[in-house]
């Protein structure tokens, strides 16, 4: 890895003194820099995984990383990931994330936010942002006083909080996880782990709760499990307890690398599907699920709602929340050709999606032709 520092900006230089924006080169990647703000605490990373289908849009990760290695080894998996949601979910984006290493509940503010949004300016639209672990619509709004490459708004033009479409696309991908499983989608009598009561995991399980699961849930934030409790009849466990309850689907829906060879040895459950970005530790862990009978609904699939409800933004009548929730049921349909696919091939449904995506990839499905007017939004 080379560090190659790019020529400095007047604008930038103007407006962020400060600021320094570092190239790193990493093989398999268009674009990955480090930006440095020591005026406004900024230390972040944006990488560019592929343009290849279109600009790369994925989310900003606000997140007390242990070391600056730990958030560039995060921001490259993740981005990764996104060319692959990206491809499968033909929504005609490429992949790319970003990551601020800051706690998002004491070191977030306003010029932190702006001298981020400058380093999302040097990409000139290839890379767009939009909310992640850690940042909000809110925080979406304060970058784009500063950079128009910003998506998932509370405008009219703009999309909104993701985290719905997110929840209803993995809301689906369960149904179609217990019909491959059983014979049927319904959720009646079915017993459902939700790991995370965040954005994602809180409405996902609401929509079970309507659709008669039974909820086992678990979150590190002790304030949020009493709520889960009176108003769902959920029955809370420990954070580590999770990996081993029964249950029909285990759906994690907090960080990513739960999956391993130690959970795996634990996990007692028919199926797992749910919204955490890189689930599997390792790629073989894949593997070792479809050894064990575990059926998993790949993560970069069933969590693509709400991406193809930020891509909406850009088509060109405008966005529709109509046309996001329809293309999100599509969800189903994927995911019961991977599983159709892995049991007619013997294959882990991990690689089968793997395979899809660089399919995709290659042929250059659903390419976006016209490039996105930022103006408008
Ligand atoms: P969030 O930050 O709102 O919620 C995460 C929740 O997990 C929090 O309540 C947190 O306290 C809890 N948590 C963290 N570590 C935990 C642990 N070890 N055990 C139990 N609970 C733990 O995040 P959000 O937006 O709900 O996203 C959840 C996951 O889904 C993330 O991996 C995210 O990357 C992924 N995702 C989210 C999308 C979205 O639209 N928000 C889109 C696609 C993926």
């Amino acid at each position: 890895m080379v560090d190659i520092p790019i020529a400095d900006n007047d604008r930038i230089t103007k407006r962020f003194p400060m600021l320094k924006i570092q190239k790193i080169e990493i093989e398999g990647f268009e674009d990955v820099v480090e930006g440095i703000d020591e005026e406004t605490n900024l230390h972040c990373y944006i990488a560019v995984h592929s343009t290849k289908l279109g600009p790369a849009l994925g989310g900003t990760r606000i997140y007390p990383y242990n070391n600056p290695e730990d958030a560039l080894e995060d921001v490259t998996r993740l981005a990764k990931a996104m060319t692959k949601k990206s491809a499968i979910a033909e929504v005609g984006l490429g992949g790319g994330k970003s990551v601020i290493i800051a706690d998002p509940r004491t070191q977030k503010n306003t010029s932190l936010l702006h001298s981020f949004a400058e380093v999302i300016n040097y990409f000139q639209g290839n890379y767009i942002s939009a909310e992640d672990i850690g940042s909000t619509t809110h925080d979406m709004a304060v970058m784009r006083e500063v950079s128009p490459y910003i998506s998932c708004l509370a405008t009219k033009q703009s999309s909104g909080d993701p985290s719905r479409f997110t929840a209803w696309g993995v809301f689906r991908g369960i149904q179609a996880t217990l019909n491959n499983l059983y014979g049927s989608h319904s959720l009646k009598g079915k017993t459902i782990a939700i790991q995370g009561l965040g954005h994602v995991g809180s409405k996902l399980a609401d929509y079970l709760f309507w659709h008669g699961a039974d909820l086992i849930v678990t979150d590190v934030d002790q304030k949020k499990l009493d709520h889960f409790k009176h108003t769902y009849s959920a029955k809370i466990v420990p954070p580590n307890e999770i990996f081993r309850v029964e249950c029909d689907i285990f759906a994690p829906c907090a960080m990513g690398g739960v999956i391993n060879p130690e959970t795996i040895a634990h996990f007692n459950c028919k199926g797992i599907a749910g919204a955490a970005n890189n689930q599997l530790l390792h790629r073989s862990d894949g593997e070792l699920l479809f050894e064990k009978d575990i059926l998993y609904a790949p993560d970069f699939i069933i969590n693509a709602g709400g991406l193809i409800n930020a891509a909406m933004e850009f088509e060109p009548g405008g966005y529709d929340p109509i046309l996001s929730r329809n293309k999100t049921d599509h969800i189903y349909d994927i995911l019961t050709n991977v599983f159709q696919i892995s049991e007619r091939e013997n294959k882990s449904t991990s690689q089968v999606a793997e395979e899809i995506a660089d399919h995709n990839l290659q042929q250059a499905v659903s390419k976006r032709i016209e490039p996105i007017d930022f103006a408008v939004f």
